[in-house]
């Protein structure tokens, strides 16, 4: 079975999703660590995120290898663990130049579906999430969720995961940067409405285990108990 969830920053869709993958013993693939992983090795390499077509062939040999055990995921490039350098607020800030480069998205789309293809594969199916799984990388998987949140609820999570507070001043702090990254990325991906046979689970209202469980029925409306 594959899962593909995607929404904008701050819907809580990685930790749902990992919730999801650990509910249903599936693997779990993070879309958005494989763009922050390209722009971290991008960076390290030197190479200046506004040349389109040296970061292209960078991410055209991005020795990446990601871990997808939802328990754990991790992400390791050219050996190294990165898990921890791709989520500073330098690459969060960089990302979107990278994600916004076509021929980035076209060779980390290849990737991903390979990926979600060994899953596939090897029987286990899993749960990928991002910005265009729903449209773009796995429009035929078995089940599609958009993940939404109103921007007030968006932002207080945000704020909750930099800042670890929701009050007033951690909410502006974070504000700027959530809806710049969301309007870049949305200039290349619509990840705001869902698309056909798209089912929107709203988590405006939802604490994390009801998210997590109203896709767990979204999964059981469309494949059955499981
Ligand atoms: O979900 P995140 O914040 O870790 O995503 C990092 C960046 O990658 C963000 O700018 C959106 C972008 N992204 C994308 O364009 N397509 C995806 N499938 C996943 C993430």
């Amino acid at each position: 079975m594959v899962v593909a969830i995607d929404g904008p920053s701050g819907s809580g869709k990685s930790s749902v999703s990992r919730g999801v993958a650990s509910a249903l013993g599936l693997a779990y693939l993070d879309t958005g660590a494989m763009y922050r992983a390209a722009t971290w090795w991008c960076l390290h390499r030197g190479v200046p995120l506004s040349d389109v077509d040296a970061v292209a062939g960078q991410v055209r040999t991005l020795p990446l290898v990601m871990g997808v055990d939802p328990q754990h995921p991790t992400v390791h490039v050219d050996g190294i663990d990165v898990g921890e350098a791709i989520r500073t607020t330098e690459i969060s800030a960089a990302v979107s130049a990278v994600a916004t480069n076509l021929q980035v998205r076209a060779e980390l789309g290849r990737l991903q579906r390979a990926e979600i293809e060994s899953a596939r594969v090897r029987g286990r199916g899993i749960v990928a999430e991002g910005r265009d799984i729903t449209t773009v990388v796995a429009p035929d998987a078995d089940v599609r969720v958009l993940l939404t949140a109103s921007e007030e609820a968006r932002l207080a999570r945000r704020a909750r995961d930099v800042h670890g507070s929701d009050d007033a001043a951690a909410v502006e702090a974070t504000r700027d940067q959530v809806l710049r990254r969301d309007a870049d990325d949305s200039t290349v991906v619509q990840f705001h409405v869902a698309a056909d046979g798209v089912v929107t689970v709203d988590s405006s209202h939802l604490d994390f285990d009801q998210t997590v469980q109203a896709v767990l029925d979204v999964v059981e409306s469309v494949v059955g108990p499981r």
